[in-house]
């Protein structure tokens, strides 16, 4: 079974169609044709037999000259009577010919004499030749006495009227899958968080159009449920932190005593957790899609790792301009590029193209991550024990703004092992 709906569509059309065509061919060539040639031959023969007949009753000259003028006059048949000679050998028999095969069986059925036919030779006559006791005779029929001979063009309207048909079905089908088509192609560029394509509008049959209508209703209302939890997001945060500000004021006006020290660090904490609630808001923002630069962006990594001491190697295969939306993109690297600098000493970033995505491997020799935890450690504000001990700054957002923006281009990130015995990250988005 074809995978393309047009095809399927197709065969759906067409396969009745040929089942029918066939169904009425076999029983119209079974029934109806062979039936009415072996009438007609039948008939023709019951004539020569009758005409045999005379000839034998009234062997005189005149008598047969006057039958000879009966039958073509009457019976529409040519006849003569040769001197007895043997009858030729019999023609070569066509592969396929159902009027010399009934023909034969009837002039044997009804008379039953030696006989040569030929029903090949001139197109549009049948001879008939029939050995007497002392002559022989010879009939010219006319090829459509004996035959049904227009079930031909009776096919060729079949097969015609069936072709126009299915061109007419072909240019239906066409139309009524082309709304289809852009629905699914309006529906993946919204899930790869591009822009729907401009010209975008529900048509065609009404279920396709109600398809078509829900899906942009639905897109509606993701984007302003979006909207509103960035916006809220936002506002809190920012109120909050204003307050904090204020509270790290007064903290610092008041008397320095030992437990004002640990309060100051919570302090500190909560607003970092403020800062990193602000970029993931702000990672939400809808951006419009543009081309990133993958070799500047990797001399820009080049440069950091110098300055952080850790060793960096960069590999790209295929075009260096990604199409995505750059800022959040960014980010998303940042993220996971900054984790393996911040865990790990030596870290490797592949980038290449695969199967229709962007693939971006990033390699590094540090602790890792256990593979029960892959999943975790991607909640927003998760951070493994260690890391915490290691590094008191880091907010654990990182990874979840890292997959929240991969998925929202329609890829996503996965951890694994790595070669180089620390964690590998794969970033995947469609290319
Ligand atoms: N390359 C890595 N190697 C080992 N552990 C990692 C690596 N990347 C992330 N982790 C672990 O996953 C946790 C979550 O990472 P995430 O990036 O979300 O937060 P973070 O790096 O701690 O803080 P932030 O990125 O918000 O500054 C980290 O705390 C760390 O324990
Ligand atoms: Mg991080």
């Amino acid at each position: 079974m074809p995978k393309r709906l047009y095809a399927r569509s197709l065969i759906i059309v067409i396969a009745p169609m040929i089942l029918l065509q066939s169904v009425i061919a076999f029983v119209f060539m079974e029934r109806h044709w062979q039936m009415v040639t072996q009438r007609l031959s039948q008939a023709v023969t019951r004539d020569i037999a009758a005409i045999i007949d005379m000839i034998e009753t009234y062997p005189q000259e005149e008598e047969i000259a006057q039958v000879i003028r009966i039958a073509q006059e009457r019976l529409a048949l040519k006849i003569d009577l040769m001197p007895p000679d043997p009858l030729p050998a019999p023609a070569p028999k066509p592969f396929f010919s159902i009027l010399d095969q009934t023909l034969s069986e009837e002039i044997t059925r009804q008379i039953n004499r030696p006989f040569w036919i030929d029903t090949v030779g001139n197109s549009n006559i049948v001879e008939i030749r029939i050995q007497l006791e002392n002559s022989v005779l010879r009939v010219f029929a006319r090829r459509s006495q004996a035959y049904a001979s227009n079930t031909h063009i009776f096919l060729l309207w079949m097969v015609g009227t069936s072709l126009v048909l299915l061109t007419i079905a072909i240019a239906f089908l066409r139309n009524q899958i082309r709304p289809i088509l852009q629905l699914a192609e309006a529906a993946e560029s919204f899930g790869k968080g591009r822009p729907m394509p401009s010209d975008f509008r529900p048509r065609g049959a009404e279920e396709v159009r109600r398809a078509g209508l829900a899906f942009i209703q639905m897109r509606e209302r993701i984007e302003k449920q979006i909207e509103q939890r960035t916006a809220m997001l936002t506002g809190v945060s920012h109120d909050l932190r204003t307050i904090l500000t204020r509270f790290k004021l007064q903290l610092a006006l008041a008397s320095p005593k030992a437990d004002i020290e640990a309060l100051d660090q919570d302090v500190e904490d909560m607003r970092l957790m403020l800062e990193g609630y602000l970029s993931f808001a702000r990672g939400e923002v809808m951006e419009d899609p543009g081309s990133f630069d993958l070799a500047a962006y990797f001399e820009k990594l080049t440069e950091e790792a110098r300055l952080r001491k850790r060793k960096l190697r960069t590999s790209l295969s295929g075009s260096s301009k990604a199409y995505v939306r750059p800022n959040a993109f960014n980010r998303l690297l940042d993220n996971i590029i900054g984790n393996a600098f911040r865990y790990a000493k030596n870290v490797h970033v592949d980038a290449r193209y695969s199967m229709g995505s962007l693939v971006i491997t990033v390699d590094d020799d540090g602790p890792g991550i256990p593979p029960e935890k892959r999943e975790h450690v991607f909640k927003p504000f998760v951070r493994l024990d260690d890391a915490r001990n290691q590094d008191k700054s880091g907010t654990g957002l990182g990874l979840s703004i890292a997959r929240d923006i991969a998925r929202s281009h329609g890829g996503d990130i996965m951890l694994e092992d790595s070669p180089l015995g620390g964690l590998r990250a794969v970033i995947r988005v469609p290319a």
